[in-house]
């Protein structure tokens, strides 16, 4: 699938990786749908990037919302809708057991409905509107791309609930591929090491230079355009299906 004049959904479309992956988009040449909160920054990020952005406040976990950003994205800019990149996300840290207590089960709850029930609720809404569209002459309708993390693999103390949602999102992505074959809907999902977004940016120097060390190589922290690219790679290749790929430099967290 080429970018060029493709119709791309991004979630969290507003900051960090997905803000890196619409503007890379934009740039080469899609129309990118930015689905981010209404108290995101998307109205802004879409702005920036001129007649090929638009900003759909989107609450990724509501069927509602992104019935209408599909809607919204067509009739911008007159066709269907070709690609969703799932980065909205949220994360949390707390112990299974601290000294308040056990875990907050609401907390857990909430981590697995937006990172986990977000994410396919995009994929399965997406996917089905992708299905109803005219294949292309490789018999491609459409590519999603999901966002894990390592922390699906090598969780740290505190990520039970952060990693319980990212496994499962890479647990789910043959089985996708696979359910979406028939349709020619590709998916796969980038499991990304430690990124310079908001989410770690806000950390003290000190903490973010500490980080930094034990990425292997480069021995730093990777740069949203980086997640972008390879975003951009998956869409592009159409052997890609079905795949969880990290991207990390070699990394691989230790406990804490
Ligand atoms: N930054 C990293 O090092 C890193 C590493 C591994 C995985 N990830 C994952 O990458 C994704 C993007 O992370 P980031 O670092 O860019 O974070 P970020 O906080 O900069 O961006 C996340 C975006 O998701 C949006 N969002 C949150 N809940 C939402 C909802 N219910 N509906 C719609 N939008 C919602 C936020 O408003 C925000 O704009 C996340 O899924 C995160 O878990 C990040």
């Amino acid at each position: 699938m080429q970018l060029q004049n493709a119709i791309a959904l991004v979630t969290g479309g507003a900051s960090g990786l997905g803000r890196a992956t619409a503007t890379r988009f934009a740039q080469a040449g899609a129309h990118v749908v930015i689905c981010d909160l209404p108290s995101s920054a998307g109205a802004s990020v879409a702005a920036e990037l001129g007649k090929n952005a638009i900003f759909c406040p989107t609450d990724v976990t509501s069927e509602a919302d992104v019935l209408a950003a599909i809607a919204a994205g067509e009739a911008a800019f007159g066709k269907p809708i070709n690609v969703a990149i799932n980065c909205a996300g949220i994360a949390v840290a707390a112990r299974t057991v601290s000294k308040k207590g056990a875990h907050d089960l609401a907390t857990f709850q909430r981590v697995l409905n937006v990172n986990v029930a977000g994410t396919f609720n995009i994929i399965r809404l997406v996917a089905a509107r992708l299905a109803e569209t005219e294949a292309g002459p490789d018999g491609e309708r459409g590519v999603i791309v999901d966002t894990a993390s390592v922390a699906a693999f090598d969780g740290q103390i505190g990520q039970a609930a952060y990693a319980a949602s990212k496994g499962a999102i890479a647990a789910m992505t043959l089985p996708i591929a696979r359910d979406l074959s028939g349709f020619g809907i590709r998916i796969c999902t980038i499991a990304p090491g430690l990124f310079k977004t908001p989410m770690l940016a806000s950390l003290p120097e000190q903490v973010q230079n500490e980080l930094s060390k034990t990425v292997p190589f480069p021995s730093r922290l990777g740069d949203p355009s980086e997640y972008a690219m390879l975003a951009q790679h998956i869409v592009e290749n159409p052997m890609l299906n079905g795949e969880v790929i990290r991207l990390d430099g070699a990394l691989r967290m230790a406990p804490k």
